[in-house]
């Protein structure tokens, strides 16, 4: 398995990239957040969806130098449109929106549709706390990406409906939750079925409802379903998300069962909470780590070496990788080096 520094694979991506026609700070923007991704172990969200990302480009559902455009606007909140542009580059914009005005008002709350893929959440959020602020971030596919299952039933009805709650510690490392609601995101049965592994039980159903752990059966065809996480609580919240995220942005909710697998476009829902506004910083920070060290106080269960908080198994890995290098799964970097090939390029950035 190859081993990469960040700095590396990020050049590669980019390189990548402008052989698709995507200008360079662009390209940068979008090869950090998966570099980081990848660096961060979410490798649903890495590297291996700079192929997604080409393949978006190619067919027009992706347009680089898009330019973001303001829909509506009061002092705290915006409604934006993403003109689609990458979603990371777009998102990225409308979360600094979101801080800009939170420092002004107090809040800020931004919506944002007509993009591609958002990436990893955690991302936007932990930003958001490196400005002093508390984050959320909800997204959903604007009606497509129809692969979860709602509680009770056998067939795909919601995204995967991310949700990415972020706040300040005094110890520098934010408390950053950020999950879908289904089980598992799309992404990891999909590195898993690139991987040619299994699934744990319990996250995907086949198209009779079966329980299964061949990652193919999502895909059938006939189509099987991820489940939401936590019964009918993950969908409860998945319905919510998918009603913020998708009707306050205009990019739309899930209602028609012949939307495409491969969402249209994110719809984004962005809050950023001046800490200040509700409390001196320092004092919400100590609160804040003091929670921290509380919870994991309490004595590990036998199959943990010990108690983590959100965020700080991401974390970890990322001070590992920086030390260490990235590895990058072969199948990944196969992918990867035929995706350049086609583009005309060297998966180095060399002309071949
Ligand atoms: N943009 C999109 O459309 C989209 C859609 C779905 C998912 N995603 C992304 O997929 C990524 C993965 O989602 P997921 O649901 O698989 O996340 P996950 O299950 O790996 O992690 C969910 C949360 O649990 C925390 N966590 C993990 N292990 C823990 C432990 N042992 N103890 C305590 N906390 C722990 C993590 O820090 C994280 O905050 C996220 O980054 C999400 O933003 C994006």
């Amino acid at each position: 398995m190859p081993i990469v520094q960040a700095e590396a694979l990020t050049k590669r991506i980019i390189a990548l990239f402008q052989a698709c026609g995507v200008p360079a700070a662009e390209g940068q923007v979008v090869a950090e957040h998966l570099v980081d991704a990848e660096a961060c172990g979410v490798v649903s969200h890495g590297v291996l969806r700079v192929p997604q990302y080409v393949e978006a480009i190619v067919e027009g559902r992706v347009r680089p130098g898009a330019v973001l455009r303001t829909v509506s606007e009061t002092a705290s909140t915006a409604v934006l449109d993403g003109q689609s542009g990458f979603g990371q580059v777009m998102a990225g914009q409308a979360m600094e929106l979101a801080v800009e005005k939170a420092n002004h008002t107090g809040v800020g709350v931004v919506t944002l549709a007509n993009c591609g893929h958002t990436g990893r959440l955690g991302y936007y959020t932990e930003w958001a706390t490196r400005q002093g602020m508390a984050g959320l971030m909800m997204v959903n596919s604007g009606g497509g990406g129809q692969w979860v299952a709602p509680f009770g039933g056998t067939a795909g009805r919601l995204a995967t409906n991310p949700l990415s709650l972020a706040v300040p510690t005094a110890s520098g490392d934010p408390l950053v939750l950020d999950m879908a609601t289904s089980v598992a995101p799309e992404g990891k049965v999909r590195a898993l079925l690139t991987a040619g592994s299994l699934m744990p039980i319990g996250w995907v159903m086949d198209h009779a409802g079966r329980p299964t752990t061949n990652p193919a059966d999502l895909y059938g065809p006939p189509r099987g379903a991820l489940l939401p996480f936590g019964g009918h609580k993950g969908f409860g919240l998945s319905m919510l998300v998918d009603a913020l995220a998708g009707g306050l942005s205009g990019a739309g909710c899930c209602g028609d069962t012949q939307a495409p697998l491969q969402g249209r476009t994110d719809g984004v829902l962005l809050l950023a909470l001046d800490i200040r506004a509700f409390c001196p910083v320092a004092l919400f920070q100590e609160m804040t780590s003091q929670l921290v060290q509380h919870v994991k106080s309490a004595p590990p269960g036998k199959e943990v070496a010990e108690v983590l908080v959100p965020g700080e198994w991401e974390a970890r890995q990322r001070t590992l990788r920086a030390r260490e290098g990235i590895p990058v799964e072969d199948v990944t970097w196969a992918i990867l080096e035929q995706t350049a090939r086609q583009r005309g390029v060297g998966w180095d950035g060399s002309t071949p």
